[in-house]
């Protein structure tokens, strides 16, 4: 053979065996799934001051997330969202972002980051991180150019306006972190606004130089491998242009402020145009997912995030059937139904936990069925035709450990709020590893909060041995999400709808095959005969406690749970 036509032929063949990798409908399905892996996820937020302290400091860290990689591994996420890990002044522990392209030297460096994500991806976990649109840190150079002068060239990059006469701010407008969400500056005589702490000043997102600057570090970190990102506060990057004063409703709040509406401060209608832009900018880096922190009131708001031509975030949060905070049957039911109904047939994105609220074992009673009742909630979470969010330590049960006195407050808002509001620390607690000093989480002797009382009992090492723990029982729930096919993609299917006390729903797949989910969300047995099920019996496939479903018929234990294939 010439040289020529050995060429020749060997380029024929790398087209062809490319056109066939590309244009290949099986080839082309599976990058499309893993392009659409966020759609059946599992994730799991680390808060990673409390995750993993490896350098012994009594903070978490970077290199403290990758030691327990496989841990995660065995749990079988899918996904980790990091909370901010860029460089802060941590008045917000990390909400507040002074520089968005690096790391917090409290967390480590980028090359410790860089080999997190090798790590991750090589245990085929991605990794989310955490972008604060909203605002900044008042340490942020843009924020520091900002305020100097009413001139200068970022002069409009926040959301400055002149007080009222004697001194007043500009309107009512109050921070969510309690008082005034107005801040005097001297150098321009005018006032910021911060929705969050003074600390944390608002971006001002009407301006186009704001906008592209933070979209390149969507880019930045795009291509240093995050597979998304969670929007911090996206519902409030806008604001009334006119200022208007917020209504204000009766009695005040936790922090002694008068109660008002927010309709001129969140969810405003220029946040879609935000939205839209920030997924042309994740399309451009194929499989990323945007996730939302979005706190609405109903399913129809929830529908609108995701866009009117599914051209907006992924996965916004549904923080509704997770936060009901009792177990209400019927208005966990409507939530549910809600949520898998009315939102185009996209995907909820449930959870029931996370670093901004008392853990589900705070808020939900008990009524003296702990283990119960964390498995009625793993139950809840991981089986609907959902994404789940997880928060570190849901998987043991690890329950929150409120600051005793003011002086121990680590979160600003419990130092501004004490007594009333303690702030966020109970639930921000290390991870329980096992049962050495400091539950393993860091070989130092006081850590940035302190742990647990409960870790001798509740921790990983324990309830790994345990093949009846709750950490089991997550595992065994997550494994199973991934390997039946009706919990895999089947639609969801409301059955016994006007039981008082008992949720339950199937998933059913096209060829007839379906998987029952019933959860007894009271403290008493609950017997069930249901309809849709006669005559059929169920293959157990993960209960809270030992139980036999015939001719649709069973008994669940209080706040008792199963998963059955139906035959
Ligand atoms: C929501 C975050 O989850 C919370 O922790 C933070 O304090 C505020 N946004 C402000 O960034």
């Amino acid at each position: 053979m010439r040289p020529g036509t050995l060429r020749r032929w060997l380029c024929r063949l790398a087209i062809s065996t490319l056109s066939t990798l590309l244009f290949n409908p099986i080839t082309a399905r599976a990058a499309d799934a893993d392009n659409n892996w966020w759609k059946t996820a599992v994730i799991y937020e680390i808060y990673p001051r409390s995750f993993g302290d490896a350098n012994g400091d009594g903070i978490g860290d970077i290199n403290g997330i990758t030691a327990h990689l496989d841990y995660l591994k065995d749990l079988g996420v899918d996904a980790i969202w990091i909370t901010p890990f860029f460089p802060s002044p941590l008045v917000d522990f990390g909400y507040d972002i002074s520089d968005y392209r690096a790391i917090d030297p409290q967390f480590g460096t980028m090359a410790d980051f860089d080999r997190l994500m090798a790590e991750a991806t090589k245990r085929n976990i991605r990794v989310i991180a955490d972008m604060v649109l909203n605002h900044t840190s008042d340490q942020h150079p843009w924020f520091i150019e900002s305020k100097s002068s009413r001139t200068n060239p970022k002069a409009d990059w926040f959301l400055w306006r002149d007080g009222k006469a004697n001194g007043q701010p500009p309107n009512n407008w109050i921070s969510i972190f309690g008082h005034s969400a107005w801040q005097y500056v001297d150098t321009r005589n005018q006032f910021y606004y911060h929705a969050f702490y003074k600390e944390q000043p608002d971006l001002n997102w009407g301006n186009s130089d704001v906008r592209n600057a933070m979209y390149d570090v969507l880019r930045f970190w795009m291509q240093k491998g995050v597979a998304g990102f969670r929007l911090d506060a996206v519902t409030h990057l806008f604001e009334d242009p006119a200022l208007r004063d917020e209504p204000t409703t009766s009695g005040t709040n936790k922090f002694g402020d008068p109660n008002h509406d927010t309709i001129y401060t969140d969810n405003l209608p220029q946040v879609h145009d935000v939205l839209r832009d920030l997924r042309k900018v994740t399309d451009e880096y194929p499989g990323r997912v945007l996730i939302g922190e979005t706190y609405l009131n109903n399913a129809n708001d929830l529908a609108l995030m995701y866009g009117k031509n599914n051209d907006e975030l992924q996965l916004p949060m549904d923080l509704q059937y997770g936060f009901v905070n009792s177990f209400d049957t019927a208005k966990t039911r409507q939530l549910l139904v809600d949520a898998e109904t009315k939102i185009n047939g996209n995907t909820p994105l449930f959870a029931f936990d996370n670093h901004d609220n008392p853990r589900s074992t705070e808020r939900y009673d008990q009524k003296g069925h702990a283990d119960a009742v964390a498995r009625l909630i793993a139950t809840m979470l991981l089986t609907p035709k959902d994404s789940a969010l997880l928060y570190y330590g849901q998987e043991i049960g690890m329950t929150d450990h409120l600051p005793r006195r003011k002086e121990d407050v680590q979160d600003p808002i419990g130092k501004i709020g004490w007594p009333r509001e303690k702030g966020r620390d109970a639930e921000r607690t290390p991870m329980q590893w096992n049962a050495d000093n400091q539950a393993g989480f860091s070989s130092t002797k006081k850590t940035w909060l302190p742990v647990g009382s409960d870790y001798k009992t509740v921790n990983v090492a324990s309830e790994n041995k345990d093949p009846n723990s709750l950490l089991n029982f997550y595992k065994k729930l997550i494994q199973l999400r991934k390997s039946n096919a009706q919990l895999r993609e089947g639609e969801f299917v409301i059955v016994d709808p006007n039981n008082p006390s008992v949720l339950s729903f199937m998933r059913r797949t096209p060829d007839g095959k379906s998987v029952l989910v019933s959860c007894n969300l009271t403290a008493n047995a609950q017997s069930l005969a249901i309809e849709e099920l006669a005559n059929k019996s169920g293959e157990v496939l993960i209960s809270s406690s030992p139980l036999q479903i015939a001719s649709g018929q069973f008994s669940l234990p209080p706040f008792g749970s199963v998963v059955a294939q139906l035959q």
